[in-house]
């Protein structure tokens, strides 16, 4: 079996495009979509992600502020801004992008954003709406892995789903999100026994480690669907997966490619959660 490939930039495409009769309507209705996004530090990963997060909603007609502030900020200027954001009416949704530098409490800092303007869906109030199934601001790496597998049209019900990865930001919401989907979900770490065998049982597969290639394709369970949500430098340069992309694809029925897959779907998932806060504001 040669897999399907998941195109994440034309499904982002179409997602964002989807948003414009909404922000045009806001716009006429004299208040755009506004969103801030925090960096802080000069890691450059993140100062791309940034630049990216804001040229979508500049390219939408969103009100957009990106505040950039040195690494040797201090945790109570940076609250101090998020409780200035919290309070700014043209403010719809902020984002404080991780990891911060050293010296600053990452959770004091997510948990000061207002969870009605929390559009990355990290803060407690949004986690717990998230796993009581209740209407909450998902995060939106995972909210767009769920867009992808839709998009697949497989029925996932009753499915076994292995996420590889705990992270607070992918690996955990994601597993809400499967279940959700009646997905029997295994969440797999670094400490998992066995992870070749975990993984062979399973009919979806989403990779959040980080480690480029650490899935091998022998791993994969012939039919599996394949998200790979790694964003990883290759020696040469290049961006790699998580996933050992030509053997997966191979055995998988459906698989997304890394630049291309999972990352534009971010941004589109920031986008539709920012015009929600928008269309939600009192
Ligand atoms: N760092 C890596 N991914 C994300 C994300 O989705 N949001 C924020 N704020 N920081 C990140």
């Amino acid at each position: 079996m040669t897999a399907r490939v998941l195109d994440g930039k034309a499904v982002a495409a179409e997602i964002t495009e989807a948003l414009r009769p909404q922000i045009a309507a806001l716009t006429a209705a004299g208040h755009p979509p506004g969103l801030a996004v925090i960096l802080v530090g000069d890691d450059p990963a993140s100062a791309v992600y940034v630049r990216l997060k804001s040229q979508r909603a500049h390219d939408l007609g969103m009100a957009h502020r990106q505040i950039s502030l040195p690494a040797t900020t201090s945790e109570a200027e940076l609250l101090a801004l998020v409780d200035e954001l919290n309070a700014d009416p043209a403010i719809d949704g902020i984002l404080v992008q991780v990891p911060l530098p050293r010296g600053i409490d990452k959770d004091r800092v997510l948990d000061r954003v207002l969870p009605s303007k929390d559009v990355d869906g990290f803060h407690p109030v949004n986690t717990g709406r998230l796993w009581q199934r209740r209407a909450a601001f998902v995060p939106c790496t995972p909210a767009g892995v769920i867009e992808l597998l839709k998009r697949t049209g497989v029925d996932l019900r009753g499915m076994d789903a292995v996420v590889i990865g705990r992270s607070n930001i992918v690996g955990k919401p994601m597993v809400a999100l499967l279940e959700q989907m009646d997905c029997t979900v295994t969440l797999a770490h670094s400490r998992t026994r066995n992870l070749p065998e975990v993984v062979g049982r399973a009919d979806v597969v989403i990779a959040a480690v980080g480690v480029l290639e650490m899935v091998k394709g022998a791993w994969i369970k012939p039919g599996a669907i394949v998200i790979d949500v790694g964003v990883n430098r290759r020696p040469d340069g290049k961006l790699g997966g998580d996933v050992e992309y030509g053997p997966a694809a191979e055995r998988a029925s459906w698989i997304t490619p890394v630049p291309g897959g999972v990352g534009p779907m971010t941004i589109a998932m920031l986008m539709t959660n920012t015009v929600r806060a928008a269309t939600q504001r009192g």
